[in-house]
């Protein structure tokens, strides 16, 4: 809307008649205003300036009263997210997974959609024989480990180097996880390494403010756990035996293993028996799989079977693709666990901040650091569109004047100091007579975009369109804090104006909320 709009001063009896037929025109407005929005109006010059006082007061009393625009029944949402691999990196797919799957739980959350965050964490399969078996060669006690993630790749890798040149390290690995699977070996080792892992695993996931609701483990969906499901799909034709002795599933005519010879399970095996679980203990609406491209085979693969004798299991589940990070390292060399890169993040942060002239020096503390850095990251990513590949840059993901995570940190904080010193408080009542300038009418037009965005971005998943969104609205408050003072101008119009920034300011840290990043109030 950029049409120039002079007004008086609204009577006061406007003000209240508003207050009472606001949830009317509330809707209406917010209507019009998406209409405009998509151009499928035009503004009505007429009677312009009336409706503007309108539009700006029932904009600014939305966001006030923090209602999310829906009115949709609450559904029941399980993500997989995260699911990285015990005793292997933590690689950049599991970082993208982490934060696109945080963003989509919020998301939901903020539609008041029940959600049930599950970490799947892949600690089965035969390279965990090996893992094993180094365990055993090497006399590892598992209750000395200082860093488990650290010393359990290490063995993994050791015990790799030593299969390559000596086959029967290999067979043995083989064999070992062979019997771990049909229980003629204790799982108590196993689940020693289990505890010490997410132990590890949830500080990290602390930094980035990401709780799990469950941590479920691939190694559940063991061999024997999962005997009467087989018997199931053997009886059902579901998968039938080859000349070989694997277990085969057909998918389109294409044959596929399902089990091996030995009856050790796959990846698959154990996601079809795990889907069912999930389906049985969640009565789910949506499973969704956060998982990159790399994948999409196994997630049809895995959905295809199942339909085949449980149809309505599948119905709500969806894999949600991405594509890859290149070149995200740190001075380490290759970023190869998550506390590297927010350790990484960090460092950089800091030795940025303290060069920065607009550091407050007493705000810079480690915490603030480490937010700022995982700040930088997260929105780094998210800016991306979901499915695209795309080359990871230091510089530019922490710079404070492009499009970063700094910047819209830097936005939040400079609101809230506002808040704090500007001399006058949030008024009670929007005096919309008193806001008619046009940089100001354009901050309550992006504003009044809000939920709209909010809404495509859930519907499609796309996170990159909320944080465009928060790029140009950041850009029309900055112009608003160049051009109107809120000091030294008459309190009324003081007040109003701080009640605009205010307004901003929630919608800003709803936002960064819902990205799964936590505001700073000073930096
Ligand atoms: N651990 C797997 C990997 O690193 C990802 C697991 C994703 N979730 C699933 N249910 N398969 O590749």
């Amino acid at each position: 809307m950029n049409t120039v709009i002079k007004v008086k001063r609204a009577p006061l009896c406007f003000e209240l008649n508003m207050r009472y037929t606001l949830n009317f025109r509330c809707k209406q407005i917010v209507r019009y205003s998406q209409k405009l929005d998509t151009g499928q109006i035009q503004p009505d010059i007429s009677n312009s300036s009336k409706n503007t006082e309108k539009f700006v007061h029932s904009v600014l009393c939305n966001i006030l009263k923090r209602k999310p625009n829906t009115n949709l029944t609450p559904k029941k949402i399980v993500i997989d997210f995260s699911s990285p691999n015990i005793a292997k990196p933590f690689h950049a797919g599991h970082l993208r997974s982490t934060i696109i799957g945080n963003f989509i739980a919020n998301i939901h959350k903020y539609y008041k959609d029940y959600v049930f965050k599950i970490n799947y964490l892949g600690d089965w399969g035969t390279q965990f024989g090996l893992l094993q078996y180094g365990l055993k060669a090497q006399n590892v006690n598992m209750n000395e480990l200082q860093k488990p993630i650290k010393q359990l790749y290490d063995i993994y890798v050791n015990m790799n180097k030593l299969a390559e040149t000596d086959e029967n390290v290999q067979n043995e690995a083989r064999k070992y996880f062979s019997d771990i699977e049909q229980g003629k070996i204790s799982l108590e080792n196993w689940k020693k390494i289990r505890n010490v892992t997410v132990h590890e695993l949830e500080n990290v996931y602390q930094r980035l403010g990401i709780t799990f609701d469950a941590f479920h483990w691939e190694s559940d969906y063991n061999g024997i756990a999962i005997r009467d499901l087989m018997d199931y799909l053997q009886k059902h034709n579901i998968i039938s035996n080859d000349e070989t002795g694997k277990k085969i599933a057909t998918i389109n005519n294409k044959k596929i293993t399902f089990l091996k010879s030995d009856n050790s399970t796959l990846y698959l095996t154990r996601d079809v028996a795990a889907l069912l679980d999930r389906h049985k203990k969640y009565d789910f609406d949506k499973m969704l799989y956060i998982v990159d491209n790399s994948q999409a085979d196994h997630f049809s693969s895995v959905f295809e079977i199942v339909k085949q004798f449980n149809k309505k299991c599948t119905e709500g589940c969806e894999h949600i693709k991405f594509g890859r990070i290149k070149g995200m390292s740190t001075r380490k060399g290759n970023a190869v666990f998550l506390n590297d890169i927010l350790d990484e993040a960090k460092q950089k942060m800091y030795e940025k901040q303290m060069q920065s002239k607009n550091t407050r020096q007493s705000a810079m503390n480690e915490e603030t650091c480490d937010i700022l850095g995982t700040t930088a990251v997260v929105i780094n990513d998210l800016k991306q569109r979901r499915q695209r590949d795309y080359e990871f840059n230091w510089d530019r993901a922490l710079q404070s004047e492009g499009d970063s995570g700094i910047k819209l940190q830097y936005l939040h904080c400079r609101l809230r100091s506002l808040e704090k010193n500007c001399g006058v408080s949030i008024p009670e009542f929007c005096s919309p007579a008193l806001l008619t300038e046009d940089i100001i009418v354009d901050v309550v037009n992006e504003l009044s975009k809000f939920e709209n965005v909010l809404q495509r971005s859930f519907e499609a998943y796309e996170a990159c369109i909320l944080v465009s969104y928060l790029f140009r609205l950041a850009k029309c408050i900055n112009k608003m804090f160049k051009e109107m003072k809120v000091k030294n101008v008459d309190q009324s119009t003081a007040e109003q104006r701080l009640l605009v920034f205010h307004a901003a300011r929630i919608v800003v840290k709803t936002s960064l909320e819902i990205l799964g990043v936590r505001p700073l109030d000073e930096m």
